[in-house]
């Protein structure tokens, strides 16, 4: 059935852009149908002989809070795993997780993340919201489709803090947007744990340093360089759950 539904909410992201900017494409009238591959995805050692995951979410079992939308979100984004361009300024950082049903405590399997962010100046690829980037030029912004597994990673790079006036700054963050058949649709944030706005900031986040949506990264050293690793577990609720 999760897979069923997961095929559905693909089917649905593609059709709806097929009807939109892509009601032009046709495929090639001499293409076949690509060859049936055996299933060699994993779910099935990741649950015990009692179908539990082996694995709990990285906070606590509790519905992620909310935050604010705010005035950058786009509609439309391209399905990718890389949330900026290949080179971008900034500090390299890579994001994984898993979504979470807090009814069943299982991966949901059947989810669509929304992810946006500033880059490493603090800006978004726009200003006026009423006069959004065309498709090709979205930058810093994506959308992600998660395995059986409910698992996404994507690379990016650690967005800036950024000022709102006042004298006030918003503490360096990740907008995401998370929906799934079943579960009431999640707008939230992503902020790093000892971020010195995160005590000031007057919209996001509001349960500080215990907040399930501060996370803490990890430095982790390749060849040629490191990057920042840091693991955001999302919990939906249900939409038949009321708290
Ligand atoms: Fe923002």
């Amino acid at each position: 059935m999760a897979d069923f539904n997961r095929r559905q909410m693909i089917q649905r992201s593609f059709c709806g852009l097929a009807a939109g900017a892509f009601g032009t494409l046709t495929l090639d009238a001499k293409a076949t149908p690509t060859p049936e591959t055996p299933d060699v995805h994993d779910y099935e050692s990741f649950l015990d002989k009692k179908g539990i995951p082996q694995v709990a979410p990285a906070g606590k079992w509790e519905p992620s809070f909310k935050d604010i939308l705010g005035p950058f979100y786009v509609p439309g984004a391209p399905f990718r795993g890389k949330v900026t361009a290949p080179l971008a300024e900034g500090d390299p950082l890579v994001i994984r997780g898993r979504i979470w049903g807090f009814d069943t405590r299982k991966p949901v399997s059947s989810a669509v993340l929304d992810v946006w962010q500033a880059d490493a100046h603090g800006q978004y690829d726009m200003n006026n919201p009423k006069n959004p980037p065309a498709w090709k030029d979205f930058k810093n912004r994506i959308r992600l489709v998660v395995d059986e597994t409910g698992y996404y990673e994507y690379e990016t790079i650690k967005p800036a803090a950024y000022g709102i006036g006042g004298g006030q700054s918003r503490p360096s963050h990740i907008h995401y947007m998370i929906q799934a058949p079943g579960y009431k649709k999640l707008i939230t944030q992503l902020y790093f744990k000892g971020d010195p706005h995160l005590k000031t900031d007057s919209f996001g986040d509001k349960g500080g340093a215990n907040s399930n949506l501060v996370i803490q990264t990890e430095k982790v050293k390749v060849k040629g360089g490191s990057y920042q690793l840091g693991t955001f577990d999302i919990v939906l609720e249900s939409t038949t759950t009321s708290f």
